[in-house]
Parts: C-alpha cells; sequence; structure tokens
C-alpha cells in the first residue's frame, strides 16, 4: 500500500475563470454534459489516462485518483469574469463551438453563471469593447477588487478550495523588466503607483488568486506568472503556479513529431508553421502586439528538442517561422500547415507535410480540466512554485530562466514528468521503467 502525505480532496472545488469565451464555455458544458452522462470528457488525463505503478510482480495500472486522491467532476463550482456581460449560456451559443443540442441540457447551469465584471486595461485588448469592467483606482485597488471577488465566491458557494484559470484573449507582449518583475517588493510597489506598462491586468488576477490562498493557471502565452516577483509570491503563499499557453494543435504536433527527427539523428533546414483561424482568439491576435507574445510563445518549443550546440551537423542553421492568420469563415476550426524540411544521409534534402483540421476549443477543454484538477492536486500535495510536471499541457512551460533551467518541451520527456510527480503524490516511487 502506498503511503502519501497528499491532502485527500475534499468538499466543493471552486473553478474561477477569467474569460468566459470559446474555450471556458466549451470547458465548463462538456463538465456539466458529463457529470450528467450526456458526453464523454475525450482527452482528459485525468478522466482517462492510467498510469503503472509498482514494478515486476507488484505492477498495477490505475486511473489518476486510484493512485492519489483527487477532486472529480461532480466537486466543481464554476465563476467567471469577462468584459462582456453574457452568462455562460450565451457565451456558448455565440461561441459556435457546440451544437445546441450539446449545450441545452445543460442551458439552466450555463445561465447561473454570470461574468463578474473584470479587469481589464483596453490596451492590453484593443479589440475588445465590452463594458462589464471595474472602474478602479489603479492596479493595486484592481488587485484589492479581484481578491474581494474570490472571497465573495467562496463565501456564497460554499467551496472548500478554489482554482483561478487564465483562459482570457491573449495580452499584448509585456517584455520581463528585471527593475519591476524581478522581486516581489517591486512588484508590489509598481502596482500602488499605477504603472500600467509593467502591470497587466493579468499580474492583478494571478496577484489577487495567490494571495487568496488559490493555484494560479496561465492558459494564454502572456508574461503574467513567468517572472520572478510572482514565483516569490508563491512561495510566500504556499500555492503551486502554472503556465504557460495551452498546448492544443500545432504545437502539440510540433512537440510530438520533432522528437522522431530528433531521435533517428535526421537534420532539420526548415519548419514553416501557418494557420487560419477565425474566432475572437484569432481576432485578438490578428493586432501585431497581440501575436507577438503568441509567436514567442510558438517559437520556443523547437529550440529545446533540436538542440543546435549538441548537433551542430544538424541543427545548427535552421529556419523556423510560425504564422496565424485570421480568416472569419472558418471560427473555431483551425486548419494548420506544417512544411517541414529535413534531410538525410549525405545532406539530401525530404519533406514532410502536416494538415492538422482541428477544433482550437475542443482540444483546449479538456486542458483546461486537467491543469485545474492537477493544480488542486499539487496545493494539496504541499507543492508551490512553478509545477514542471505539468509542461505536458503547455507549450511555453515555465522555468527559472535566471539561473539557466531550459525548459522541457518534449512531449514524451513531458509525460514521463507527469506520471512522475502523480506517483510521487500518491506515495508510490518514481521511476521510468518501460510499461
Ligand atoms: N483554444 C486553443 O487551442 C488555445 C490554445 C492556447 C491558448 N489559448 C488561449 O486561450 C485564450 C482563450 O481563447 P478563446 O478562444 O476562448 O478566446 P475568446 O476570445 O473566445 O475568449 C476570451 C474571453 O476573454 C475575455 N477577456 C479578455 N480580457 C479579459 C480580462 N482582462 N478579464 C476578463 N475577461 C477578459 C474576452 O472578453 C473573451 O470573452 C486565448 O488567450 C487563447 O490564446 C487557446
Amino acid at each position: 500500500m502506498s503511503k502519501s502525505a497528499t491532502k485527500p480532496a475534499e468538499g466543493k472545488l471552486g473553478v474561477l475563470v477569467v474569460g468566459l469565451g470559446a474555450v471556458t464555455t466549451t470547458f465548463m458544458t462538456g463538465v456539466l454534459m458529463a457529470r450528467k452522462g450526456l458526453a464523454k470528457p475525450v482527452g482528459s488525463m485525468t478522466q482517462y489516462d492510467k498510469i503503472r505503478v509498482g514494478k515486476g510482480n507488484d505492477k498495477k495500472y490505475l486511473m489518476y485518483k486510484d493512485v492519489v486522491s483527487m477532486a472529480s467532476l461532480d466537486d466543481i463550482v464554476f465563476g467567471a469574469w469577462d468584459v462582456y456581460p453574457a452568462n455562460a449560456y450565451e457565451s456558448a451559443i455565440n461561441a459556435e463551438v457546440l451544437k445546441e443540442k450539446d449545450i441545452n441540457p445543460v442551458k439552466d447551469e450555463l445561465e447561473a453563471i454570470k461574468p463578474m465584471t473584470a479587469a481589464f486595461d483596453r490596451n492590453y485588448a484593443k479589440r475588445l469593447d465590452g463594458d462589464n469592467v471595474k472602474t478602479v483606482k489603479d492596479r493595486w485597488d484592481m488587485v484589492e477588487q479581484l481578491r474581494e471577488d474570490i472571497r465573495s465566491f467562496k463565501a456564497n458557494t460554499g467551496v472548500n478550495r478554489c482554482v483561478v484559470l487564465w483562459a482570457a484573449s491573449t495580452e499584448v507582449y509585456v517584455p520581463v523588466n528585471e527593475k519591476v518583475h524581478y522581486k516581489l517588493a517591486d512588484l508590489e510597489a509598481a502596482m500602488k503607483a499605477d504603472d500600467k506598462e509593467n502591470i497587466a491586468p493579468s499580474m492583478c488576477y494571478a496577484y489577487a488568486a495567490l494571495a487568496e490562498g488559490c493555484p494560479f493557471i496561465m492558459g494564454a502565452p502572456n508574461t503574467t506568472v513567468d517572472i520572478p516577483a510572482m514565483w516569490e509570491l508563491a512561495e510566500k503563499t504556499g500555492m503551486p503556479i502554472a503556465g504557460k499557453d495551452f498546448k492544443t494543435g500545432q504545437t502539440l504536433v510540433k512537440s510530438g513529431f520533432a522528437p522522431i527527427i530528433g531521435t533517428r539523428m535526421l537534420g532539420l533546414s526548415g519548419w514553416f508553421s501557418t494557420n487560419i483561424l477565425g474566432n475572437r482568439d484569432g481576432l485578438v491576435l490578428d493586432e501585431p502586439a497581440n501575436f507577438r507574445t503568441k509567436e514567442v510563445s510558438k517559437l520556443s518549443t523547437l529550440e529545446s528538442i533540436l538542440v543546435p550546440e549538441e548537433q551542430p551537423d544538424l541543427y545548427s542553421n535552421y529556419y523556423h517561422k510560425v504564422r496565424i492568420n485570421y480568416y472569419p469563415p472558418r471560427n473555431d476550426n483551425k486548419e494548420g500547415w506544417d512544411n517541414i524540411d529535413i534531410f538525410g544521409w549525405m545532406g539530401y534534402p525530404m519533406q514532410i507535410k502536416i494538415n492538422f483540421l482541428c477544433r482550437d476549443s475542443i482540444l483546449a477543454a479538456p486542458l483546461c480540466l486537467d491543469l485545474v484538477l492537477l493544480s488542486d492536486l499539487a496545493a494539496r500535495a504541499g507543492r508551490h512554485g512553478i509545477q514542471r510536471f505539468l509542461s505536458f499541457f503547455l507549450k511555453s512551460p515555465m522555468h527559472d530562466y535566471t539561473v539557466d533551467e531550459v525548459p522541457v518541451n518534449h512531449l514524451f520527456q513531458q509525460y514521463t514528468m507527469l506520471k512522475n510527480a502523480i506517483r510521487e503524490m500518491g506515495g508510490y516511487e518514481a521511476d521510468e521503467e518501460i510499461d
């Protein structure tokens, strides 16, 4: 029998989402439908995957919930913030991801999820003009109001624990500024001084969540928790953080496919990735400053899998380009093309083409569920700060760049990290046996 120091998942789990858009309404609808037995949570590791624990004659393959105590779908209570006042039902209909027949059976529950006013600054997402927005004195006031929202949500719903998940629009790119973002005291001073340039609204949500004892997950590529000042806050409050940018379509393919090239010692001369996307996310990303945030995140994946310094003959000079094009007719049904120029024996060139016709929110929804449940687990296991075992779900995993730590982008190495963390939290030994 295992011995785990992880606290059991007792009572209800509050899931507060920032952004009540395509991804989060698809996530919520799926959870509520699955609860009624009307849909299956396909793509979710926590609901389907089995991990081997023990070795030899003692080995067993168990669901995560049988390795360690996990919150169940029935435990979840949703809340949200958004710039627009539409409730989760209206927003799910507007998003046009799911058919009405898959939304209507949970209409009442979705209608009850009404967004709280958003902490928003239009300079961070110029294409949005909703008016369900807080009136604030400064960034510190933004934090205070969000903290009050979290406290009221807890009091009104009686939840035992809460997780805050950002799946709102991508903000404009905020470069890391050592004077503001490295020390918690400097970050707090900048919030009090209303430094709008260095303090994104998302940082106020993250600060409020951690200060209220809630793990925080960044699903967009924003800088937000990816700064030492937030790591300090996470240590101080004993809270886990995870980010950034859900690894859904093209980057999932990239982090799973690049290892084929790297493992067989084939060369790479170029990788061109392009997408067409027509939802509101695509509209926001059509703004160059917002796309810059996404581009930085998408570009980081290859370099740590096919490392030029380790194999200069194979990877020293490859050209890597990523583009997203806003194309309304496709709405949430993104189409991605990858053209990969590789070379083999004696340098002879070859090409690989991948055409992925995916559904953005259908791929992102199970990641929301897994990141929420696993962050709650990490908090109960007493893990705080950056949760590297969650890199599996993220395009641009957080890592301590101040000490030159390298992120792990290789999908199968990330999977090993995920399984081992769950084994450890369940009181089993970490290992790398072949299953
Ligand atoms: N779907 C995917 O495959 C995928 C993958 C990686 C990352 N993401 C990211 O997830 C996020 C959500 O994507 P989506 O398709 O649901 O977008 P969406 O535009 O449908 O929804 C985002 C919502 O966030 C709201 N919002 C913006 N700023 C806010 C703020 N400060 N406070 C509260 N609400 C705010 C908007 O009003 C909007 O309703 C985006 O940042 C996107 O880049 C999505």
